[in-house]
């Protein structure tokens, strides 16, 4: 297991981009959805300290469905944070039991920690014989053996193809439905055999023939997609007005839903055909993405360099408008 918890991503990036909203808010309330190791929690409120050393005291709200990083990030933050055990798509509970109306800004570092791939025992990792787990919340929800000993050959496909976009979708499940496995390392296994030529050979030598399977089981285990349209529906209507919204996704399927959500957000009505109303008379959209962010903020090399899990990451930002 390496040492380090977390390394967080785009953490300049990050901090930029909820800043405007925390500097100039009354009473800033920031909700960190996915606190893992801290990392982030820690550099916003430094960053708020440093642009409001006199402000008003900014109430920070952090959340992880794993109780692990939950215990990491108390050892790490201000006995302040209020810490909750619960996953972001039930975002408007957690807020609605703390008192919160609404918060300044709102962070969601999507998918999972590096304690958690790194731990063996977690079930998340091919490197490492165990038991196949894959909770991010092991005290919820059925682990991926149990889903593996359940699941038709059929279904695996779609799963496969869905969360995976795994090529040989089809050959795989049903090798892995004929095993069942119940580990880490039978389930690695079975799909490195399985696996067409040609795939195997457009993967190289660096790339397991079992990441994409891993990647899809994890997403499907964890309900990740769910969570992620759960929060994507709850989270712009919690913010103040002002306020805003970071979501930093790692893969296609994540930044696709961030993307569409924040564009239908952000559309403006258009003038009902035939009808003398000029568009500037039409209500204007109660969302924006701030100037800047179109495409989302993406980590510069040196990062990519330093931490090779940024690559594919990406900050997509919205902002509750003036009315
Ligand atoms: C990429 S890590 C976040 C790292 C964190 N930003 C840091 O600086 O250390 C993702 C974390 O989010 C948690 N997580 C993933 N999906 C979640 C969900 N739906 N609800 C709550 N926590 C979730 C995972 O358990 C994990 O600890």
């Amino acid at each position: 297991m390496s040492s380090e918890f977390h390394r967080p991503v785009l953490v300049r990036e990050v901090c930029e981009a909820l800043a405007p909203a925390l500097v100039r808010a009354e009473a800033p309330v920031f909700v960190d959805a996915t606190c893992g190791g801290a990392g982030h929690t820690l550099a916003v409120l430094a960053a708020y300290a440093e642009a409001r050393p006199a402000g008003p005291k900014l109430r920070a709200i952090a959340l992880d469905r794993d109780e692990e990083a939950l215990a990491e990030a108390r050892r790490k933050l201000p006995a302040e944070v209020e810490l909750v055990h619960s996953s972001f798509g039930h975002l408007p509970e957690v807020l609605d039991a703390a008192g919160v109306t609404a918060a300044t800004a709102i962070l969601a570092d999507l998918g999972v920690s590096s304690h958690q791939l790194d731990t063996g025992a977690r079930g998340f990792s091919f490197q490492v014989d165990a038991p196949l787990d894959m909770r991010m919340d092991p005290s919820r929800g059925v682990p991926a053996s149990q889903l593996l000993a359940d699941i038709s050959a059929g279904e695996l496909t779609q799963v496969l193809r869905d969360y995976g976009e795994e090529p040989d979708a089809a050959r795989i499940a049903a090798a892995i439905v004929a095993v069942r496995p119940k580990t880490t390392g039978v389930l690695a296994k079975v799909v490195a055999a399985a696996m067409s030529a040609p795939q195997r050979r457009k993967l190289g030598l660096r790339i397991h023939p079992a990441t994409r399977t891993f990647q899809a089981l994890r997403i499907r285990v964890n309900d990740e997609l769910g969570e992620l349209d759960r929060l994507l529906a709850a989270a712009p209507e919690r913010l103040q007005v002002g306020g805003r919204l970071g979501i930093i996704t790692f893969h296609s399927l994540e930044d696709r839903a961030t993307k569409q959500r924040f564009a239908a957000l952000t559309r403006a009505e258009q003038p009902p055909a035939g009808l003398p109303i000029a568009a500037r008379d039409l209500p204007r959209p109660r969302f924006v993405v701030p100037g800047g962010y179109r495409q989302g903020a993406a980590p510069g090399d040196a990062e990519v360099a330093a931490n090779p899990r940024s690559r594919s990451s990406r900050l997509r930002v919205l902002e509750r408008a003036l009315p």
